[in-house]
């Protein structure tokens, strides 16, 4: 069994012998952004066919299109203001913003120029990677490597689920320790961690993604924020480790560490609360079959006697087949339409009660 890049391997067991067992968030923080070794860190993550997995933006560009009508209806209510601006967290290398920008510019020349796109990126070798993509457009494309203020839009795809979490069911937590040189859980109560676990002093499970939508909230000055993920909804959270790498499900995050993504499923609910408590609205939340039927309805063939600024008629919707496989990937329910879902925020748009788009064909959010 290959069990990952050992000189990862080596820092990890060193930090446990040095202190006991961390918290499973501790062990996926290391794993995946170690700053030299960590799987998305050293640019090691590779995404699509020939690398660890796929996501909606390594199906094609007809992803970033869709959004990029989304994008053009919420400049559009904001009263079409000069300064809006994109924010794009977690872009790997730079694809999602390229199938954007060269949407918008071909679609919604109005748009286009009012628009500045900004990439929140603390990896200098995924911002060499994203400036290369995104070369044809380097006026209109900035780095930043923390959160600023913004009106617009924060957009994310798959940001989420790869923030670190720890793995907590009722009162008891699954710790990584060691048994004969190998990482293994191992279970403690809760209540008896702050004598030896110092990361265990936040109580929540998920507070890095706490933590990120208090940043986006206090940053976002008016606008929006799209976050597409797969997660779900229940009350009782525990949390579900996905390890990936060539495309196969590994059994266990203690395989290939480094050299696989880990992922954890996103808890929507806690996400929704704090946010509400920090002064976002939700603008609504439906799974990405509804929310992409929802922009197709609205701006695709025959789509609304209104579209947004822009002419996105016919060229929303997929000619080739090319576009028709990579729309059926993005829409199916047993593709990717049902397992992730889109949530969206607002605050300050002086909103009506009509819907975004995406939004349309979304259940009444409870
Ligand atoms: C699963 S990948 C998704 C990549 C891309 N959005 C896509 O859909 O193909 C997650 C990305 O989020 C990045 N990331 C995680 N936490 C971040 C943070 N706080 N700020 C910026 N990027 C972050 C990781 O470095 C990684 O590149």
């Amino acid at each position: 069994m290959n069990l990952g890049n050992p000189d990862l391997i080596r820092s990890i067991r060193a930090e446990i012998e040095k202190q006991g067992p961390i918290s499973f968030a501790r062990f996926m923080h290391q794993a995946l952004y170690h700053p030299k070794h960590g799987y998305y860190s050293s640019g090691r993550c590779a995404i699509g066919r020939k690398g660890d997995y796929f996501t909606n933006v390594s199906v094609g560009p007809l992803f970033g299109e869709f959004l990029a009508a989304q994008f053009a209806e919420m400049w559009e209510r904001l009263g079409s203001v000069e300064d809006f601006t994109i924010i794009e967290q977690g872009a790997h290398d730079g694809q999602f913003a390229r199938d954007v920008l060269e949407s918008v510019q071909k679609r919604a020349p109005e748009f286009f120029a009012a628009l500045r796109y900004r990439i929140v990126e603390r990896f200098p070798i995924l911002q060499d990677r994203q400036s290369r993509t995104l070369e044809r457009f380097s006026d209109k494309v900035e780095w930043r490597d923390s959160l600023q203020p913004f009106v617009g839009v924060h957009f994310s795809n798959e940001l989420l689920d790869a923030m670190p979490a720890r793995l907590i069911s009722g009162n008891m937590e699954k710790l990584v320790d060691l048994k004969d040189d190998k990482f293994v859980f191992v279970e403690r109560p809760i209540s008896q961690q702050a004598t030896f676990q110092p990361l265990a002093q936040r109580d929540a499970f998920n507070h890095a993604a706490l933590d990120w939508i208090d940043d986006v909230a206090a940053k976002l000055q008016r606008g929006y924020v799209i976050a597409i993920d797969y997660g779900r909804l229940e009350d009782e959270f525990q949390g579900n480790v996905q390890v990936r790498a060539q495309h196969r499900n590994l059994n266990s995050p203690f395989e290939q560490i480094g050299y696989a993504d880990i992922a954890m499923q996103v808890d929507w609910k806690t996400i929704v609360e704090r946010a509400q408590a920090n002064g976002l609205r939700v603008a609504g939340f439906t799974d990405q079959h509804h929310f992409l039927a929802g922009i197709i309805a609205e701006f695709g063939r025959g789509g609304s006697p209104e579209p947004p600024a822009g002419d996105w008629g016919q060229s929303s919707l997929p000619g080739s087949p090319k576009e028709t496989r990579e729309l059926q990937t993005l829409l199916h329910p047993e593709m990717l339409g049902r397992v992730f879902q889109v949530l969206a925020f607002e605050k300050n748009t002086g909103a009506g009660a009509r819907r975004l788009a995406g939004f349309k064909f979304a259940r009444k959010p409870r």
